[in-house]
């Protein structure tokens, strides 16, 4: 497993997305579609990304009854995607239910992780919206983890920040995603806790999922570039 760079490609239309693609000419980046660009434009979006030799993570969160979830992920399993993922809120057995659905007739799957704890989610609406009590944000992203190891996921989306502890707790082969990246001189924006690419090498994330750093640079292939040798090259 190697480490990669995944581009949030966080535009309104395939139009957008396709045209910001093409900066890339032969350098074919691992692309996150996420829900926006995903009910806009539907699968046709996902081949055409996909026939341009791109990886592609499906973001589409899936969070419903097992049964409901299994057949929708054998419907995302003929879209050939990288990666995808669930909730991991929607309990074991719907995430059990997942694998099975996505799991081609030889045995092969994409990778499929989970999202634990929201991280727009405080500990005051964990505890008095969602009632999980008796135990921090942190706690439940563990438990959460857990699970997803315990139904046969391969990993979760989570802060670069909690990247060393899940590998602790679900051992160094289950993968961390982690958002929340940012160049050393670059803009946060939106994002509360941050973390350079080089850092998130250190502690150990697997994929890092990097949208405006990107997407909103003057030169988003240089600006890609420059992600890949410090995530992947460790460069400072
Ligand atoms: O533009 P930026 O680098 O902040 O984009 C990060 C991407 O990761 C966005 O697609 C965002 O929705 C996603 N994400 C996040 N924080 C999470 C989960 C997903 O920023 N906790």
């Amino acid at each position: 497993m190697g480490k990669d760079v995944i581009v949030a490609c966080d535009f309104a239309s395939g139009e957008k997305t396709l045209e910001f693609l093409s900066k890339f000419g032969e350098e074919k980046p691992f692309v996150k579609i996420g829900m926006e660009l995903y009910y806009a434009e539907g699968p046709s979006i996902v081949k055409a990304i996909k026939e341009r030799g791109h990886k592609i993570f499906l973001d589409l969160k899936l969070h419903d009854i097992p049964n409901t979830v299994k057949k929708s992920m054998a419907v995302l399993r003929e879209l050939d995607v990288d990666m995808t993922n669930l909730h991991a809120g929607g309990g074991i057995e719907m995430m059990k239910a997942a694998v099975e659905g996505l799991t081609r007739e030889d045995g092969t799957r994409p990778i499929l992780i989970a999202v634990t704890m929201l991280t727009s989610i405080s500990q005051e609406v964990m505890e008095n919206e969602l009632g999980i009590t008796g135990g921090t944000v942190a706690d439940t992203v563990m438990k959460y983890a857990k699970n997803a190891k315990a139904a046969g996921l391969d990993g979760v989306v989570c802060s670069p920040l909690e990247a060393e502890t899940v590998h602790t707790a679900c051992g160094r082969e289950f993968l961390t995603v982690t958002p929340g990246v940012r160049f050393a001189d670059g803009d946060v924006g939106d994002q509360k806790r941050v973390m350079t690419p080089a850092q998130a090498n250190k502690i150990g994330s697997d994929y890092i999922v990097v949208g405006r750093p990107i997407t909103a640079a003057a030169d988003p292939v240089a600006a890609y570039r420059r992600c890949v040798r410090e995530f992947v090259g460790g460069e400072e």
